[in-house]
């Protein structure tokens, strides 16, 4: 059964499954096991300057022949690099596709284009959708509420998408971000009107990805009910509602009483520090990648309902083979799961 949808026919993909940009977690090799796999890898590269930004982008393409899209965050409360700059530096570095979260993608849609490479946008409701529609992206992302990491949206998967593919028709690609774990979730995310998944916690549990053995230890052991849709983390990015994994950082917060900020437990509290040793306080957004030494389980360990699904650390390659085999499997069983008696 081929999986060929508009989005591999408008990105030039085999497989419709795009590793989602994971912050600070992607990298050359994450990016490219998976393009070469045949699904899409991504770059994230809001947290890192323009010099390690171009380096990335060309060592992924020395890794890769096939596409591979580059992510920017837009909202200026976390950028560390101006983003006109920024995307200088994405596109002069070759990026062949774009993807903007955070944000209005549309003053930035026609230098995108300019440059060759193509953009999609991350929206969290009909009407957005239907502005970067407007704006003339190529595909849209919807992130629904169940998603890790920072989460634009309050409406779950299964509501959103039919939604935005009810605005969007077939005019525009959609890939449907937030709870996909496995093979299962392509499917339903295909039958709801998207045209692709864009799973994250799932690639943060793969060997390529940058993060710390005690963060994918605790995604591996979750349940999908262990994740909290909050606002703790804010330092480093406030003001936008994060999903991770309940921690210890979130249960003494409760037990005082919640607390705002300013006055929560342990505010000033350092729980680890970074190689450069730069400090990560009790509340900061930082992610846990590998050379972070101090208490990694207090600190903002970001995961999706789809945690309950994520049971083990796979290579990325084997795991988009695996997504692969998984949704043929899901879509040819679904006629046998009635009888057909209408
Ligand atoms: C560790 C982590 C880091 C993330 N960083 C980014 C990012 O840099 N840019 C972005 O647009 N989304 C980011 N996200 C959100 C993902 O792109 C995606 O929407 C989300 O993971 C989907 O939900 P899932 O985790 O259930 O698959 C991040 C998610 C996680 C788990």
């Amino acid at each position: 059964m081929t999986l060929q949808t508009p989005l591999c026919d408008a990105l030039d993909i085999e497989y419709p499954v795009v590793q989602a940009p994971i912050g600070s977690a992607t990298c050359p090799e994450l990016a490219a096991a998976v393009s070469n796999a045949g699904g899409l890898g991504h770059l994230a590269v809001t947290w890192r300057d323009r010099k390690d930004t171009r380096r990335v982008v060309r060592e992924t393409r020395s890794l890769t022949d096939d596409p591979f899209a580059v992510n920017l965050v837009l909202d200026d409360a976390t950028t560390v690099v101006d983003t006109d700059e920024h995307l200088a530096t994405v596109l002069d570095a070759g990026a062949e596709i774009v993807t903007l979260s955070f944000g209005d993608a549309a003053p930035y849609v026609d230098r995108i284009h300019d440059a060759g490479a193509l953009v999609a946008q991350t929206v969290g409701s009909a009407d957005a959708a239907r502005e970067a529609v407007e704006a003339g992206v190529d595909a849209i992302v919807t992130q629904g509420l169940e998603a890790g990491g920072h989460v634009q949206s309050e409406v779950a998967t299964t509501a959103l998408v039919p939604r935005v593919a009810d605005v969007v028709g077939d005019d525009v690609p959609i890939v449907a971000a937030g709870g996909i774990g496995d093979g299962r979730g392509i499917a339903a995310a295909l039958a709801l009107g998207a045209d692709g998944a864009w799973l994250g916690t799932r690639f943060v549990a793969t060997e390529e990805a940058r993060v710390h053995d005690e963060y994918q230890r605790r995604l591996r052991e979750s349940a999908e009910t262990n994740t909290e849709y909050t606002t703790l983390f804010d330092k480093g990015w406030p003001g936008t509602p994060h999903r991770v994994l309940r921690n210890e950082t979130i249960e003494r917060w409760e037990r005082s009483g919640r607390p705002p900020a300013g006055e929560r437990p342990g505010e000033d509290d350092t729980v680890a520090t970074t190689e450069t040793g730069e400090r990560i306080e009790r509340y900061d957004e930082a992610l846990a990648t590998p050379t972070v030494d101090g208490d990694i389980g207090a600190m903002a360990l970001f995961a999706g309902q789809s945690v309950g699904l994520t049971d083990d650390v796979r290579p990325a390659g084997a795991l988009v083979d695996d997504l692969v085999s998984e949704t043929r499997t899901a879509i040819s069983g679904l006629p046998g799961r009635t009888n057909g008696d209408g």
